[in-house]
C-alpha cells in the first residue's frame, strides 16, 4: 500500500490548475447510460471515475479515455445487474440504479460503498422511484428492480435535499413517460452541471431556484458534447492549503460563484482572497483568526466536504471555532488523527469545538475517508516534523495527483510504496 511521507512547516506557494469535479462527472456517466454517444471533456483521473467507466460498459456503454475526455459509445445489450465488487466501491455506483431501470427495465445491485460519514440510507433514491413505477424488492442489502411498464412521472417531494436522490430522480426522469415535479431538490452546482448534459442531450428540464424542478420526459436522449464543471472541493483545499502555511495560493479554471461559502471563512479568517475570472487568489497570514462558528449546510450553505478541510485550518488559527456537521451523523473521523498531531480538538455528538493555536509536530497518520484524509495531510503540511500518512487510496478516490501539486507549491511530500 502506498503512503505519503511529508515533512511539514514549509510555506506553500503557486498555482494549482484544478481539475473537473468528481461529484459532476459521476452522475453525468451515469446518465451517459440512457444517451446517445457524447463527449464529455474535463473528467478528471480518478479511481472513482475509473469504476463509474466500469459499470458503463457493464450497462453496455462502451466507454474510453483519451486525456481529460472520455466518450461515450452506446453497443447493444449489456447487463442489468452491477456486480457488488463496483457498488462496493463507491457511494454513486447508486446513481447508476434510475439510469438501469430506464434502460433495462429492470436493475439488479447490492447497496453502495463508499466513505463511511455515519448512516447513509437510500430510502430518498427508493420511495421516488417507487412513485414512478419501479418495483424495489430488498433482501439483505440486495435489490431487485423492475418496471415492467416504464417509468412514468411523478409528484415527488425530498424530505431533504439529498444530491444523490435529486441525480437519481433527474436520470430516471428524463426518459420516462410524462412529467416529473420535483420539489425540494439539491441545488448543488454538480446538480445544475448534470441538468446541463441532460438538456444538451435534448432532455426537456426547467429548475427554479427554490428547489422545484420539472422533467417532462422524451422517448430518446441523443448524445451531447459536455465540459465538466471544475471541483469547487479540490478547490477549497488547496486554498485551505494555502492558508494553513502562511502561504500563496493562486487556482486556475475555478468557477468562484461555487466557492464563495469556503472564501468567505477564509477571509473571515484573516486571509486576502481575489477573484479574477476564472482564478481565485489567495494569501495566508501568519497569525490567522478562529472562525466562530461554522455549520454546514445544503448549498449555497458551507459544503459537509470542507468541513474537516477547514477544521484543520481551524486548529492552527488563534483562539476557538466550533463545527457543527448538520448533513452526516458520523463525519468526524478525522479529529482523532488531527489530535496525534497535537490539535485540541473536542467532540460532542454533531459539535466539534477546536481549541486553535497550539505547535502542530508531525505523527503517523491515516487518511479516514476521502476529506478528512485530505485535511490529514493539511495539517501534516503545516506541523513541524516528519508525518506519515497511510491509507491514501482515500485521497486518489477525490484528487488528481495530489502530492504532484502540493509539491509543486513547495511541499515535501513523496508517495511512496506500492
Ligand atoms: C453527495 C456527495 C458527497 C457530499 C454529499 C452532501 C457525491 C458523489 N457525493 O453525497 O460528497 O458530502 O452529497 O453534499 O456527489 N439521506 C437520506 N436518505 C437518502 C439519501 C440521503 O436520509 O435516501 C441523507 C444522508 O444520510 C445524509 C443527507 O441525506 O445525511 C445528505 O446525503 P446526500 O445529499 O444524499 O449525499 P450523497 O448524495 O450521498
Amino acid at each position: 500500500m502506498s503512503h505519503y511521507i511529508i515533512n511539514g512547516g514549509r510555506r506553500l506557494e503557486g498555482t494549482v490548475r484544478l481539475h473537473g469535479a468528481k461529484n459532476a462527472t459521476l452522475p453525468i456517466l451515469a446518465a451517459a447510460t440512457i444517451c446517445g454517444d457524447s463527449v464529455i471533456a474535463n473528467c478528471p483521473c480518478l479511481t472513482d471515475v475509473e469504476v463509474a467507466l466500469d459499470i458503463l460498459r457493464h450497462l453496455g456503454c462502451d466507454a474510453r479515455r483519451e486525456e481529460d475526455r472520455i466518450i461515450t459509445t452506446q453497443t447493444v445489450g449489456g447487463s442489468c445487474v452491477i456486480p457488488d465488487r463496483l457498488m462496493g466501491a463507491m457511494r454513486s455506483s447508486i446513481v447508476f440504479l434510475g439510469a438501469m431501470i430506464s434502460r433495462f427495465g429492470c436493475a439488479q445491485v447490492t447497496l453502495p460503498g463508499g466513505c463511511e460519514l455515519g448512516s447513509r440510507p437510500i430510502d430518498l433514491h427508493l420511495s421516488a422511484l417507487r412513485q414512478m413505477g419501479a418495483e424495489i424488492h430488498e433482501d439483505c442489502g440486495a435489490l431487485r428492480c423492475s418496471a415492467p411498464q416504464g417509468l412514468h412521472g411523478a409528484d415527488i417531494t425530498l424530505s431533504f435535499p439529498s444530491v444523490g436522490a435529486t441525480e437519481n430522480i433527474l436520470i430516471a426522469a428524463a426518459a420516462a413517460k410524462g412529467e416529473t415535479i420535483l420539489r425540494g431538490a439539491a441545488r448543488e452546482p454538480e446538480i445544475g452541471d448534470l441538468i446541463a448534459f441532460l438538456k444538451g442531450c435534448g432532455g426537456d428540464i426547467s429548475a427554479d431556484i427554490d428547489g422545484t424542478i420539472c422533467i417532462r420526459g422524451v422517448s430518446q436522449l441523443h448524445g451531447t458534447s459536455h465540459r465538466v464543471i471544475p471541483d469547487r472541493i479540490a478547490g477549497g483545499t488547496y486554498l485551505c492549503a494555502g492558508a494553513i502555511t502562511n502561504g500563496e495560493v493562486e487556482l486556475e479554471e475555478a468557477e468562484a460563484a461555487h466557492l464563495l461559502s469556503t472564501l468567505a471563512w477564509l477571509h473571515n479568517a484573516g486571509c486576502r482572497v481575489n477573484v479574477n475570472g476564472r482564478k481565485v487568489w489567495l494569501r495566508g497570514t501568519p497569525r490567522l483568526r478562529e472562525l466562530g462558528m461554522v455549520k454546514t449546510a445544503p448549498y449555497p450553505g458551507f459544503p459537509t466536504d470542507m468541513q474537516a478541510i477547514l477544521m484543520a485550518v481551524a486548529a492552527v488559527a488563534q483562539g476557538t471555532t466550533v463545527f457543527v456537521e448538520n448533513i452526516f451523523d458520523g463525519r468526524y473521523r478525522h479529529i482523532p488523527e488531527l489530535r496525534k498531531l497535537g490539535c485540541d480538538i473536542s467532540v460532542q455528538g454533531r459539535v466539534a469545538v477546536v481549541n486553535g493555536g497550539g505547535p502542530l509536530h508531525g505523527a503517523p497518520l491515516r487518511c479516514t475517508d476521502l476529506r478528512g484524509g485530505a485535511a490529514v495531510v493539511l495539517a501534516a503540511m503545516a506541523a513541524e516534523g516528519e508525518s506519515q500518512v497511510e491509507g491514501i487510496y482515500h485521497i486518489d478516490r477525490g484528487y488528481e495527483c495530489m502530492e504532484q501539486h502540493l509539491a509543486a507549491l513547495g511541499g515535501d511530500i513523496i508517495r511512496t510504496g506500492r
